[in-house]
């Protein structure tokens, strides 16, 4: 029987890390969970610790002796710890402490302890607002926040401790990730939890405009996926987009809820003038490179979550 392989997972208790740590769990690897708890579900994480034997290391990735003690015999490092994107414009100096400094720490430890593969997450929003869809990740990069600028350099030190020590790594570039366990206060995905909570009180999702805007979301069961996959891919040390290809607008989303949630009503449109971006992802590297295909139709991610949140 093969050695079981232990993963250190960053922000491991948060929304996307749960998904991943379960994943991980099903396929038999051992879990250490690197978490300051800012957004971290305490609970669940100490839960996975009794059922599974999952370790959790209540620490921060500012700290660089911290993680570097933390990371000692990890085979295989995922790193997501972050501070959100809502923040960042408030507080930049934050942001690139967090996404910057701290995945220079989670880079650095990595490369101390020799592991076989780092893969963090990255963004979408790296692109800024895109010239062309589908988004290739060839395309020029126009990172418009602290938090996206934090991301965009977390890739360039990635390619750095690549060419300098060998550092295999993988920078996950999610779109538009929506799924069970969500925070309500999500950046992009919030228009989700806006419409959704007007429809559960009879009222009408309203549009500003006309609903062109558009999105491509993900739901974190594959984004999860996607997460695992690259931690095992032979190829690596490039980054890739993690979306389905599909740009779903506004008016589609708010059609999509209204269908989930069996609401009798049509959305309404506020007419006014409105900056039109559209996202959708270029999946042809995620296929190519850790042979990863999205499988939760929008529709139907969108019905699975109401129903769970309805039976809460
Ligand atoms: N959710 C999305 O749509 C989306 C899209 C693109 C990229 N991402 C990226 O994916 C990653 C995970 O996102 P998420 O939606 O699960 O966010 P989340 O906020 O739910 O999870 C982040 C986790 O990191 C932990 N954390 C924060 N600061 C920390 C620190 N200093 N030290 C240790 N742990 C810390 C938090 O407690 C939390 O558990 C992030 O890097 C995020 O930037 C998410």
């Amino acid at each position: 029987m093969s050695e079981q392989k232990t993963v250190f997972i960053t922000g491991g208790a948060g929304f996307i890390g749960l998904h991943v740590v379960n994943q991980l769990l099903e396929k038999d690897y051992k879990v250490r969970i690197f978490d300051n708890m800012v957004r971290g579900d305490r609970d669940k994480a100490n839960e996975l610790a009794l059922s599974h034997g999952v370790e959790v290391i209540d620490q921060d990735v500012r700290y660089g002796g911290s993680v570097t003690a933390a990371m000692k015999g990890a085979d295989r490092v995922i790193h997501l710890a972050a501070d959100s994107i809502n923040k960042s414009v408030a507080d930049p100096y934050s942001s690139l402490n967090m996404n910057v400094d701290g995945t220079h720490n989670v880079f650095a430890a990595a490369v101390h302890h020799g592991v076989e593969r780092v893969v963090f997450a990255s963004s979408a929003s790296v692109y800024g607002d895109p010239k062309k869809l589908p988004m290739h990740e060839d395309d020029q990069l126009s990172p418009l926040t602290p938090y996206c600028i934090g991301k965009r350099t977390a890739e360039d030190l990635a390619g750095y401790y690549q060419r300098q020590y060998g550092m295999s790594w993988i920078g996950l570039r999610f779109f538009n990730v929506y799924g069970p366990g969500q925070k309500t206060t999500a950046y992009y995905t919030s228009v989700i939890n806006h419409f959704v909570n007007r429809l559960r009180n009879g009222e009408p999702p309203v549009i500003d405009g006309k609903g062109e805007q558009s999105m491509d979301f993900i739901h974190v069961h594959d984004i999860a996926r996607a997460v695992v996959l690259a931690t095992e891919s032979e190829k690596a040390n490039v980054p890739i987009n993690v979306g389905t290809g599909i740009d779903t607008s506004v008016a589609d989303l708010a059609r999509i809820l209204i269908g989930a949630v069996g609401a009798d009503v049509e959305p309404i449109f506020n007419p006014r003038d409105v900056l039109v971006s559209r996202r959708a992802a270029d999946t042809t590297r995620a296929k190519e490179i850790i042979g990863f295909e999205y499988t939760i139709p929008v529709g139907e991610g969108m019905a699975d979550l109401i129903r769970i949140e309805t039976a809460k």
